[in-house]
């Protein structure tokens, strides 16, 4: 049987060296772009409070229970997203979520490794001191100009893409769960200390306002559809990234501890984000709706305002690099597991292969900020914002979705609860409440956002 084919050559599945271990790869999976770079300027086009606390509700009622179902289901099955569900229901049409999944993985880590690409760039610029005494204006131009032409940008996304090749291709121990280990929590005291500088800047209450003080009159359905795709990609759930995580897990760990970890770790870093860049912003009179380049111009300002600025930049660049990487590893991580699982492609063959692919996908995403800037994808957006609405806020969201259905309703949550726990606990916690949100508030909320995106765009 294909999908039998990598064991059936002699080669065991790998497996994390423990729950430590897949913890970690899950919290650097869900800690990346999408906390420090995305989470600010989604939230900054979408008026602020009100938007964090309905992207918090979807975390917690629909991302979190996307998250439970994909663990258990790929511990159950040790397989990737399409072959685990063809596992629980042979014959039937459920394993298209697995492939909505791949598709958005490989859509997102195209235009990943553009911003990935430009977070090396910065990382190299702030080793060389170029950010000191920079001011805001001064970042935008510097900014607008960097990915203005095509080849530097293009090169450092050669090379982001061409690390998270290197890194999957050292497999589970020794390239994923190695580089998680340090790296994080150093992200998380840099991150602490660019908080403390921006909240203290003149005039930053007002940014401090505009992050947590929700304003009712700003939102509209399009913020409950940016909320849910914020949600789901920081989390790195929908892609099927973490069944395919969830299957090198091994039986006797428990689900439930790593759920809440990667939950809470990656909803703070995003709070932090926000709260080290909105009151640099209004304390610096910078605009909040600026799009992707936000961070890239912000933070630089921020830096040049703090005692020991240039070291501080570098070194805060360089762990974004490390976040941005060990997401981007989880993203390829899919789509190599698939054919691997499948079609038995060893390791170097997917990396290669799948990892070039991707790469030349990336290609017109880093273009449409300039000899591409012109053309218009989806609902009128440039390329790049095309990939990210597409992947973001209507595959993870969909195959999501197809997933809790399956969960609560085709395989059953009593089954999928006491697979939750492993041989060690006494499993997952508020086991009722799980288990309604599971079977009836997750779905039912998803199916209402979609519906009425979907009308309103008629
Ligand atoms: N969660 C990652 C981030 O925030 C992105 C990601 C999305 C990774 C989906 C895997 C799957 O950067």
């Amino acid at each position: 049987m294909a999908q039998d084919s990598a064991e059936n050559q002699g080669q065991p599945r790998e497996q994390w060296s423990g729950t430590f271990g897949f913890i970690l790869a899950s919290i650097g999976s869900a800690v990346g772009l999408g906390s420090i770079w995305r989470f600010p300027f989604v939230t900054g086009e979408n008026g602020g409070g009100a938007f964090v606390l309905i992207y918090l509700a979807c975390i917690l009622l629909m991302g979190i229970p996307v998250l439970l179902s994909e663990i258990v289901l790929g511990r159950s099955t040790q397989r990737n997203p399409v072959g685990a569900f063809r596992r629980k229901a042979p014959d039937t049409p459920w394993f298209l979520a697995g492939f909505i999944g791949i598709t958005a993985t490989v859509l997102i880590l195209a235009f990943y490794s553009t911003v990935g690409g430009w977070t090396l760039a910065y990382t190299w610029d702030a080793l060389s001191g170029e950010f000191g005494s920079i001011t805001v204006g001064q970042a935008e131009a510097r900014f607008g100009s960097f990915i203005g032409e095509p080849e530097t940008p293009l090169l450092w996304q050669a090379l982001f893409m061409a690390l998270t090749m290197a890194i999957c291709y050292f497999g589970l121990e020794k390239g994923i769960e190695r580089t998680n280990k340090f790296l994080m929590p150093m992200l998380g005291v840099l991150l602490f200390v660019l908080v403390l500088r921006s909240v203290t800047l003149p005039g930053a209450m007002e940014g401090v306002h505009f992050l947590l003080y929700p304003d009712w009159s700003d939102v509209s359905l399009t913020t409950i559809f940016e909320a849910l795709g914020m949600a789901f990609f920081s989390l790195s759930v929908g892609a099927g990234a973490m069944i395919t995580y969830g299957s090198f897990l091994s039986k006797k760990e428990s689900v439930p501890s790593a759920i809440g970890n990667v939950a809470l770790f990656s909803t703070l870093v995003s709070l932090a984000a926000g709260l080290a860049i909105f009151p640099a912003v209004f304390s610096l009179g910078y605009e909040p709706s600026t799009g992707p380049p936000l961070v890239f111009i912000t933070l630089p300002a921020v830096f040049a305002h703090m005692p020991a600025g240039a070291l501080f930049a570098a070194l805060f660049f360089l762990l974004l690099t490390v976040a941005a990487l060990t997401s981007a590893i989880s993203l390829l991580e899919v789509p190599l597991r698939y054919a691997g699982d499948e079609f038995g492609w060893p390791r170097g063959k997917g990396t290669l292969l799948i990892g070039g692919f991707i790469f030349l996908l990336g290609i017109p995403a880093t273009l449409s900020f300039n000899l591409l800037s012109d053309v218009k994808g989806l609902a009128g957006l440039p390329i790049f914002d095309s990939m990210d609405f597409l992947a973001s806020n209507v595959l993870l969201p969909l195959s999501g979705l197809v997933i809790v259905l399956f969960a609560g309703w085709k395989w059953g949550v009593s089954r999928l609860l006491s697979e939750a726990k492993g041989t060690s606990d006494n499993g997952m916690p508020f086991k009722f409440m799980w288990g309604f949100i599971l079977r009836w508030i997750a779905p039912a909320l998803m199916a209402i956002v979609f519906i009425f995106q979907i009308v309103s765009s008629l």
